[in-house]
């Protein structure tokens, strides 16, 4: 579980500082999938990137399983990191001129094991994915809808038991959108923690809790309900 007690982000200093986090009391259940929902600009990025310990609050607290991450050292937040969290972005980052099974086995490396044994759970993880026929192929080689599921695959990798993802249907058509938050929702049921950050109230209806965030200030809500508008009931689309 992840928890989040009083957090606040500032950017920047002075006349030009953006508060883009204020307050933010929230809970991140274990093997549940919660979505973060808000308009452009409303801080996703910024709480997802602290959720996941690739960004520090500018005060507040941070616990994960009840280890507070606020006073953990720079070293000890990288190897928390690499042990416990995965993650997808929008534009995928694949390294393009890389195999997919390339691409894949490539966060096993900092855990310090064998090719054979990297490549072993990466031909797994690939095939649990239903991506065996593709693990030869380039990442410039494969549809926006594969480079997504390659990137999931990638997060899977190293067994995180949390799995967060930014936008992770912003550069696709609504048939891979739909096959990649269908994948999210299995990646759950399997057991992880699922993070997803959208704008879009259809996505959001996946999730089994969601955080709507409006200027910063967030909010925990359950499911959400048949015809339920976060953005209506805020007062703006
Ligand atoms: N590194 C940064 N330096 C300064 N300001 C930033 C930085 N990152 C984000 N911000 C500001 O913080 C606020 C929240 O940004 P954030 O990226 O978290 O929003 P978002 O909800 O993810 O938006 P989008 O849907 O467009 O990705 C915005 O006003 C943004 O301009
Ligand atoms: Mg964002």
């Amino acid at each position: 579980m992840i928890e989040l007690k009083h957090v606040n982000k500032i950017y920047g200093k002075g006349d030009g500082a953006v508060h883009a986090l204020k307050d933010v009391n929230i809970t991140i259940e274990d093997g549940k999938f919660t979505a973060i929902l808000g308009k452009s600009g409303s801080g996703k990025s910024t709480l997802m990137n602290i959720i996941g310990a690739l960004d520090s609050p500018t005060d507040g607290e941070v616990f994960s399983d009840g280890q507070n991450l606020t006073s953990m050292s720079q070293n000890a937040l990288a190897e928390y990191r690499n042990k416990t969290t995965g993650f997808v972005f929008q534009s995928f980052y694949l390294e393009p001129t890389f195999s997919v099974l390339d691409n894949v086995a490539m966060p096993l490396i900092i855990a310090g094991m064998s090719k054979k044994e990297r490549e072993a759970r990466a031909i797994k993880v690939l095939t649990d994915l239903g991506l065996e026929e593709k693990i030869k192929k380039k990442a410039n080689e494969l549809s926006g809808g594969q480079k997504q599921r390659v990137s999931i695959a990638r997060a899977l990798v190293h067994e995180p038991k949390l799995v967060l993802a930014d936008e992770p249907t912003g550069n696709l058509d609504s048939q891979n959108g739909a096959e990649v938050m269908a994948l999210l929702r299995q990646i759950c049921d399997m057991g992880k923690s699922v993070v997803l950050v959208t704008h879009n109230l259809e996505d959001a209806k996946h999730a089994d809790n969601i955080i709507f965030i409006k200027d910063g200030v967030a909010q925990m809500r359950g499911k959400l309900a048949e015809g339920e508008n976060p953005y209506a009931d805020g007062g703006e689309a």
